[in-house]
């Protein structure tokens, strides 16, 4: 018995010694494809955080980067010497190393900056897919290292605080409701960003994507129904014993502060959807108003 196993052992050393590296990347490999890699995770990474630059359907406009639906089939031909899934890597990682033909704009560093390497893994695996078959070997062999430089998160570029500011103010509109200066008046119809550098990232990416979901107590819509039949709509913005300050519109559509008599009030119905509309963004576009309002310290732009 003794005698088979040290057999066994000296085979394997013999294998592993002859055979180097092929042996030890598809013991490797095995365990990985069962467990760890997960193409359709890949896709669904690539959609929220690439289809904003990056189409992956064949004859469709990409955005800032080159169309993807074969990348993996061009990826082997890019840099001589690296595989598909090195390549992939490579624009992942270090995307200013080699600028695809014909791209005249460069891919920003740091778009996997938080993701761990399963997860990364996965993304290159789903990109060496489009066009080709994957070589799990490949794919398993990758040493995905983020650089140092990208792990912090919250830092942002210049050009991506003046993205923002463009999208703030004038793209979207959210200057119409939200002043970025503490002065009088300027919470009135929406509460002032001007310290929104306190709030964390994810309460702001919320806030735009489902407004709804979490409104302040004194940003609440009311309809207040009169004795007379008829109704104001606004927000309440102070009271007296005797009065409602609501901050609402006019009859002749125009914002104005109404003050209702309590007596004649008969019911106050709230709204549990919030003035501010919902937004569904790009990736991109999320992040250039999150290093804009994260540039908000309390004085203004
Ligand atoms: C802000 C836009 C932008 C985002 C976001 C972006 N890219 Fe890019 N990407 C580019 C541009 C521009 C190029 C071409 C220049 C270059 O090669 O660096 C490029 C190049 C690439 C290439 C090389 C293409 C080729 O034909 O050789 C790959 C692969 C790639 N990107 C994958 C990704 C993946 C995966 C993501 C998401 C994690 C991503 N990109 C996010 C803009 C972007
Ligand atoms: C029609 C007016 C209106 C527009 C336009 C609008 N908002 Fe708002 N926003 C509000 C109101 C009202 C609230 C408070 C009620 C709520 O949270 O739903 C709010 C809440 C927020 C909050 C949470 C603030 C806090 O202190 O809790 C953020 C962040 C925000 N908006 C960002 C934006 C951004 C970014 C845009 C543009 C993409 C935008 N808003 C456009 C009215 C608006």
């Amino acid at each position: 018995m003794l005698k088979f196993i040290v057999s066994i052992f000296w085979a394997i050393l013999a294998l592993i010694a002859s055979g180097g590296i092929a042996v030890a990347t598809s013991l490797y490999f095995f365990p990985l494809k069962a467990s760890k890699l997960d193409m359709s995770a890949g896709e669904n990474l690539f959609s929220e955080r690439c289809s904003g630059c990056h189409s992956n359907v064949q004859g469709q406009i990409s955005g800032l980067g080159p169309n993807l639906h074969n990348i993996g089939l061009v990826a082997g031909d890019r840099v001589a010497g690296q595989t598909a899934g090195e390549y992939i890597l490579e624009s992942l990682l270090y995307p200013q190393e080699f600028i695809a033909p014909g791209s005249s704009s460069a891919m920003p560093a740091g778009t996997v900056k938080d993701l761990n390497t399963d997860e990364i893994r996965s993304m290159v695996a789903y990109l060496v897919s489009l066009g080709a078959s994957v070589d799990y070997a490949d794919i398993a062999a990758l040493d995905i290292t983020v650089p140092d430089e990208q792990q912090s998160e919250d830092e942002y570029s210049v050009a991506e605080m003046r993205a923002g500011w463009h999208l703030f103010s004038r793209e979207l509109g959210c200057i119409a409701c939200h002043s970025i200066y503490q002065e009088p008046g300027s919470a009135l119809i929406a509460p002032s960003l001007e310290k929104a550098s306190q709030l964390p990232a994810d309460y702001v990416l919320q806030s735009i994507r489902a407004p709804g979901d979490q409104i302040a107590e004194s940003y609440v819509q009311r309809n207040y129904k009169l004795q007379n039949g008829e109704s104001v709509n606004g927000r309440l913005q102070a009271e007296t014993e005797s009065t409602f300050l609501v901050y609402g519109f006019g009859s002749d559509g125009r914002r104005r502060m109404h003050h209702l008599d309590k007596s004649l009030v008969v019911e106050a119905v709230a709204s549990d959807i919030s003035s501010m509309p919902p937004y569904s963004l790009s990736r991109e576009q999320e992040r250039n108003l999150i290093a804009f309002l994260h540039s908000l310290q309390g004085g203004g732009y």
